[in-house]
């Protein structure tokens, strides 16, 4: 597998974890578990911050945008689905994100606007991942040269240098451990939810 290839392929392993951190704290809620508006802020960071500009950003500006510049159209079939996809999970979060930014009492309308944007989100990046790691990063390494994978990898290093001012990531990293030690993932939801399982509200 070429280095870029596995760069995203691992950025997608600590998003997974994430996920199903999330998904344990959004069953716990459900279940009765206070909403507290710092938990919710602090997921919305890591996706905003990681799974999105980091993530997300490297995809859609240097991956994608070769694949395009290679024939892929970015208006239908893979290259487009998956930006798409980027879009819906961008007003998902973005729901979340309003929860965690609110103040005072958490009303019963912000619950159910962190549930569905919660239940919403879990799933479809869920199986946005397994769609790149399985269908579209094998392709852009069929279509693609290597030559042109080793000016990605230098345009990776640009990208999270410009990106990754005061140690972003290692922030952002470190978020994510202490949000799956306080919201632990649970392996067999985990799997069942990248096997096409639907993760759903109730
Ligand atoms: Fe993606
Ligand atoms: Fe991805």
């Amino acid at each position: 597998m070429t280095r870029p290839i596995t760069i995203l392929m691992e950025e997608h392993r600590i998003i997974e974890n994430v996920l199903g951190s999330l998904e344990t704290f959004a069953l716990e809620v459900e279940g009765g578990l206070a909403l507290e508006r710092p938990f919710v802020r602090d997921y919305a960071a890591f996706l905003r911050g990681f799974a999105d500009a980091w993530h997300h950003g490297k995809e859609e500006d240097i991956l994608f945008r070769r694949m395009v510049e290679r024939g892929f159209s970015a208006d239908s079939g893979p290259v487009a689905v998956m930006l798409l996809e980027h879009r819906q999970g961008r007003a998902l979060v973005g729901a979340i994100h309003g929860v965690g930014e609110g103040t005072g009492d958490v009303t019963p309308a912000e619950r159910t606007a962190f549930l569905e944007g919660a239940g919403g989100f879990i799933p479809l990046l869920r199986q946005h991942i397994q769609k790149e790691d399985n269908i579209l990063y094998p392709m852009s390494e069929r279509v693609l040269t290597p030559a042109e994978f080793e000016t990605m990898l230098g345009d990776f290093d640009a990208f999270e240098k410009k990106s990754g001012v005061d140690g972003t990531r290692d922030r952002l990293e470190a978020l994510a451990g202490r949000l799956s030690e306080a919201f632990r993932p649970d392996e067999a939801r985990m799997a069942a939810g990248s096997a096409g399982g639907c993760w759903s509200r109730g």
